[in-house]
C-alpha cells in the first residue's frame, strides 16, 4: 500500500508497518498512546536532509558567491529546531523579539541571524543589536532612523539590508503575496521610495548598508517571478554603484519556495531553482558591469513543511446530503482551526490517510473538520478516504510543518498541540502539549489600581 504515501508529499521516513503508519521508525499508534492527540510529529532526519540540501545546493551552485541560507523561523521554530538548524551551518531569519528569544535560548550564533519585520519595536531593535545580529532588514524610514539612533547610543555601526518592493506579482494566494505595490512590505523601487531610503542611510554613520532584500510571496511554484525580482535588484545595485562608486555585496532573494501538499502539486526542485537564480544573476551582473553579489535565500516552508505531520483522532462522523443528490461524510477530529488555520485562511489543501490501519473498503468523499464552534473550521475540504473511517481511527495529515504550530491559537480554549521529534525508532518531546492549566495560568484576579499621570 505504499502508493498511498506519495514521497513528494510525506516525510522521507514514512511507511506502513503491519498496516500501521510509521514515521521515524515509530508507529502512529504508539505515538498517540504516549503523547495523545492531536500532536505534531517531526521527522528529524527529513528536516536535517532538507536543511543540508538547501545549504549544499546554494554552495555547489554559487560557490564563492554563495551567501547564506536563512531558515525562516516564522514557518516553525523551537529551541531544538534552532539547534538543528545551527548545527547544520544554516543561518536564521527572525522577525520578532519572540523568535529572537528562541534563537538566543538555542545559543544560535548571532553573526548568522538577520532580523526582519515591518514594525519592529524599539525593544526588539535594541534586543537584536545587543544580541549582535549580523543584519537588520529595514522596512520604513522611521525604522531606519530608529535603528540608527539605537546603534549610535551603543557606539555601534549596525549592518543593515534594505527591503525592496520590486513590484513583482507571484502567482499565489493574495494573502500570501508580499511584493505587489499595494502592500505593507518593503520600499517601492518604482516610486523612488527605495532610492530615498538609500540616500537617508548614506547620511547615517551608525548604519552600514550591506545589501538588498525582497520576499515576493509564499508557496510559489514558478521561477520567473524570482528571475524578474533578481534582475530588478541588480538594476538597483547598478544605480547604487553609479551614484556611490562602490558595490553592495549582498542580494537576498527571500523565501517562498512551494512544496507539494496534494497530488499534482509540482514544486521546482531546489537545485533547478538555484541553478536558474545563478544563471540569471550572473548574466545580469555581467551585462550591468557588476560583481556577482553574495546571494542568500530564506526558505521556511520548503525546509520544515514536509518534515512534519499532524496526528489526530477521529471523534465523530456524520453523513450529510448534498444538493446534487450526493452525500458527504463529515469526519470530526480532535483539533482543527486552532492547530491548522491555513485551510480556512488561505483555502489550503492537504493530504491525509488513516494511520492506525488499512481499510479494504472503497473510498468516499469526506470533509475533515475540527472541534471548534465554527462552520469554517475545516482542515480538508474534500478528500477521498475509506468509507469505513470511524471514531477512534487515527488520521495523519501530511506537510503541516510550516505555519501549522506557528500559527496555532487557543480558540475555544483548546490547548495547542505539542511537537515531538522522531528518529530511528525513538521519540522525544520538543514542545509539550498545552493543558487547560497552562491557559488558566494567565488568568489574574486583582484589585484595580490608578495608573497615575503619564
Ligand atoms: N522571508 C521573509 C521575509 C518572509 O516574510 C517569509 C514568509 C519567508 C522568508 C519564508 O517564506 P516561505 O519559504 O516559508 O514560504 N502563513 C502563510 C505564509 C506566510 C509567509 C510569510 N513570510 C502560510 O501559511 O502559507
Amino acid at each position: 500500500m505504499m502508493s498511498e504515501l506519495n514521497r513528494v508529499i510525506w516525510p522521507k521516513s514514512i511507511s506502513r508497518s503491519n498496516q500501521v503508519l510509521e514515521i521515524g521508525g515509530c508507529t502512529a499508534i504508539s505515538i498517540a498512546k504516549k503523547y495523545g492527540t492531536p500532536i505534531f510529529v517531526l521527522d528529524e532526519q527529513d528536516l536535517i536532509a532538507r536543511a543540508e540540501d538547501w545549504k549544499s545546493t546554494l554552495h555547489d551552485v554559487f560557490r564563492d558567491d554563495a551567501g547564506f541560507v536563512y531558515y525562516a523561523a516564522k514557518a516553525f521554530i523551537s529551541v531544538e529546531v534552532a539547534k538543528i538548524i545551527a548545527e547544520r551551518g544554516l543561518s536564521l531569519d527572525v522577525c520578532t523579539g519572540g523568535e529572537l528569544a528562541v534563537a538566543a535560548a538555542a545559543k544560535f550564533p548571532a553573526n548568522r541571524i538577520e532580523m526582519h519585520g515591518n514594525n519592529k519595536s524599539e525593544a526588539e531593535i535594541e534586543g537584536a543589536i545587543d544580541y549582535g545580529v549580523k543584519s537588520i532588514v529595514v522596512d520604513s524610514i522611521q525604522e531606519i532612523e530608529r535603528v540608527a539612533d539605537i546603534a549610535r547610543s551603543r557606539n555601534k555601526v549596525q549592518e543593515i539590508i534594505i527591503r525592496l518592493n520590486p513590484g513583482v506579482e507571484a502567482h499565489t494566494h493574495e494573502y500570501i503575496t508580499t511584493a505587489i505595490e499595494d502592500v505593507k512590505f518593503g520600499f517601492s523601487i518604482a516610486s523612488g521610495a527605495a532610492w530615498k531610503a538609500v540616500e537617508l542611510i548614506s547620511k547615517l554613520p551608525s548604519l552600514k548598508l550591506t545589501g538588498v532584500h525582497s520576499h515576493i510571496g509564499s508557496q510559489i511554484f514558478e521561477s520567473e517571478p524570482f528571475d524578474v525580482t533578481a534582475i530588478k535588484h541588480l538594476e538597483f545595485l547598478k544605480r547604487y554603484k553609479d551614484e556611490f562608486n562602490s558595490e553592495l555585496p549582498n542580494l537576498i532573494i527571500g523565501g517562498g519556495f512551494g512544496i507539494a501538499y496534494v497530488e499534482g502539486d509540482n514544486p521546482i526542485e531546489p537545485r533547478e531553482l538555484v541553478i536558474r537564480f545563478h544563471k540569471v544573476i550572473k548574466e545580469t551582473a555581467n551585462r550591468l558591469g557588476l560583481k556577482v553579489p553574495k546571494v542568500s535565500i530564506e526558505p521556511g516552508r520548503a525546509i520544515i513543511g514536509p518534515s512534519m505531520i499532524t496526528l489526530y483522532k477521529v471523534g465523530t462522523t456524520k453523513e450529510v446530503a448534498l444538493k446534487d443528490g450526493g452525500n458527504r461524510l463529515y469526519v470530526s477530529v480532535d483539533g482543527g482551526m486552532s492547530d491548522n488555520i491555513r485551510t480556512s485562511l488561505y483555502g489550503a489543501e492537504y493530504t491525509a490517510v488513516i494511520a492506525n490501519r488499512i481499510s479494504t473498503q472503497p473510498n468516499r468523499d469526506c470533509r475533515i473538520v475540527g472541534k471548534h464552534c465554527e462552520s469554517g473550521d475545516v482542515i480538508i475540504n474534500s478528500i477521498a478516504l475509506p468509507s469505513d473511517i470511524k471514531p477512534g481511527d487515527l488520521l495523519a495529515v501530511a506537510a503541516t510543518g510550516a505555519y501549522g504550530r506557528s500559527m496555532a491559537s487557543n480558540y475555544n480554549h483548546v490547548p495547542r498541540p505539542g511537537v515531538i521529534s522522531v528518529s530511528d525508532g525513538k521519540a522525544r518531546t520538543i514542545i509539550r502539549s498545552e493543558t487547560s492549566a497552562d491557559l488558566l495560568a494567565l488568568e489574574i484576579e486583582e484589585v484595580a489600581q490608578p495608573l497615575g499621570e503619564q
